[in-house]
């Protein structure tokens, strides 16, 4: 049965890009424990980024012990913990042995851009031009399928079970689902429609894998077992967690990240956006129950599908390097000894001091799509010092948002008002203050930023009755907000936007040179 009344609680798995958190939220939205994670980055290569999926999955069970054992200590039980929700890093793709359970490679994630040379050859293939319209993405490294096939190719193991039909594939939320139910002998293998839109072979309209899209891409799906594609919000379909001190509670709830952040930011209506500063940064803006294909380099996801009439769709515009520009800053160039210290080393100076740094270490994402581009700076003199080097670092992200802001308005012929956000680098007045100022808008940020775990849980809420409707959470996560105003002038900022577009420019075809 489950839990009811105040003390309920909801639980929340959060599988992000550099870290593992696992949040217990009670029904006002408020976080009642927490614990958290970081796990190893693999980079092999340059341009290479692995996760290891067996960390991934002990690191939920380690945080779902620990985030258990606060909220114990709390005086709580672990029986009013009604559901389960996870929300992950999209895209990231697994492969492994449907038979035993066994992972035959690292997890290949997101920003890694290994596929470039195949996506390459995908463009030159007859009717990559229509791909986007059916499945919402455009062709580049950034989506599973060029992992996948990239796997197929190069890695013997995957190609001979894809061959004698073993072979089993699925994003970061398939993966954990399959894994906390127990592996082969549940064989929960289910994923939501957020995170299989990321796949490229989703068709978006009919949330279905498309046949078609498969066909084009070459994958046979008599030989791979595919998640089936649930909804994101589902009583039964997720399972129920095998081990840990949750053992014997259901998951109900799974959405990716970023969909994650625009439910916790209450973005369920059509009209309203988000922008989440994590690892990348990802602008979200709800269209309805209806996709826009986007025609200014912007992506069509699905923002979550909670049943029938509350499916809605998003605008996305995902900018690869955010948050990682500044651990480049703390881990590789030593320049401050840990990422909550960028504004103050910005604040040494009063500007950017004429640098430009334009942070494609992954290729540019949305809305440029220039896969070969290469992290560059422009602008270094003899004057320029690392505080420069700083601002010209967070300005970046603050750039690549106005840029997809302008598509946006482009595609959906309306300009929006005021941008909602959260994600770890809106901790930062200094970042907010500047993005503001590149956007000519105010900028929101709630007091209360675990927005990303809320919308997990509020997917699994919905689905046991914690919270009954939408409109039950009319009260959750409204408290404190904090606004921030343009202090320029629009002729300053068009002229700081025009020299970042320029830089990118010059940015384009450095990874062939
Ligand atoms: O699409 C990638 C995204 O889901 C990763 O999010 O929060 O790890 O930057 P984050």
């Amino acid at each position: 049965m489950t839990p009811s009344g105040d003390n309920v609680f909801v639980g929340a798995i959060d599988q992000g890009t550099t870290s593992t958190r696992f949040l217990i939220f009670n029904t006002n939205g408020e976080v009642v424990a927490l614990h958290q994670i970081e796990f190893k980055q693999i980079y092999p290569q340059p341009g290479w980024h692995e996760h290891d999926p067996e960390e991934l999955v002990s690191s939920v069970e380690q945080c779902i012990d620990g985030a258990v054992a606060a909220f114990e200590e709390q005086g709580h039980s672990r029986s009013q913990i009604a559901a389960v929700g996870i929300t992950n890093q999209r895209e990231t793709t697994i492969v492994w042995d449907k038979n035993t359970g066994k992972a035959l490679h690292n997890g290949i994630v997101w920003t890694d851009t290994r596929s470039q040379e195949l996506v390459r050859r995908l463009k030159n293939r007859l009717g990559s031009g229509e791909l986007t319209r059916r499945c919402g993405l455009p062709l580049s490294t950034y989506s599973s399928v060029g992992k996948l096939l990239w796997l197929l190719e190069n890695v013997p193991d995957v190609k001979k079970a894809y061959d004698s039909g073993d072979l089993a594939f699925g994003t970061v939320d398939a993966w954990l689902a399959y894994k906390l139910n127990g592996g082969p002998k549940k064989n929960v293998h289910v994923s939501d429609p957020s995170n299989a839109s990321r796949t490229m072979f989703m068709n978006l309209e009919k949330l279905e894998y498309d046949d078609e899209l498969l066909d084009w891409f070459r994958i046979d799906r008599n030989k791979i077992q595919l998640p089936k594609i649930v909804r994101s919000s589902d009583p039964e379909a997720f399972g129920t967690l095998a081990n840990t001190a949750l053992k014997g509670i259901k998951i109900t709830g799974c959405l990716g990240d970023q969909s994650a952040a625009l439910v916790g930011q209450k973005g369920i209506t059509p009209g309203l956006a988000k922008n989440t500063y994590g690892t990348g940064c990802f602008l979200l803006y709800n269209v309805g129950p209806k996709p826009i294909f986007s025609t200014h380099g912007l992506l069509s996801t699905v923002a979550f599908d909670f049943g029938p009439g509350k499916t809605m769709y998003a605008l996305e515009g995902s900018i690869a390097v955010a948050g990682s520009s500044i651990k480049f800053l703390v881990d590789n160039l030593g320049f401050i000894e840990s990422s909550s210290k960028l504004s103050a080393l910005a604040e040494t100076v009063e500007d950017n001091g004429g640098c430009t740094f334009v942070t494609a270490f992954s290729g540019l994402f949305a809305p440029y799509w220039i896969d070969d581009a290469r992290g560059t700076i422009f602008g270094i003199t003899a004057y320029t010092k690392r505080g420069h080097i700083a601002r010209a670092t967070l300005e970046a992200t603050c750039f690549q948002t106005k840029a997809i802001l302008d598509s946006m308005e482009k595609d959906s012929g309306q300009a929006l008002t005021e941008l909602a956000v959260d994600g770890g680098m809106c901790n930062s007045d200094l970042i907010m203050q500047t993005q503001s100022d590149f956007i000519g808008m105010p900028v929101i940020r709630p007091a209360m930023r675990e927005t990303t775990a809320l919308g997990a849980a509020i997917a699994a809420g919905l689905a046991v009755g914690v919270w009954n409707s939408l409109d039950d959470l009319k009260n959750v996560n409204t408290e404190g907000r904090t606004t921030f105003s343009p202090q320029i002038t629009t002729e300053d900022a068009s002229k700081r936007f025009a020299r970042w577009e320029k830089a990118v420019e010059m940015s384009k075809g450095w990874a062939n040179y």
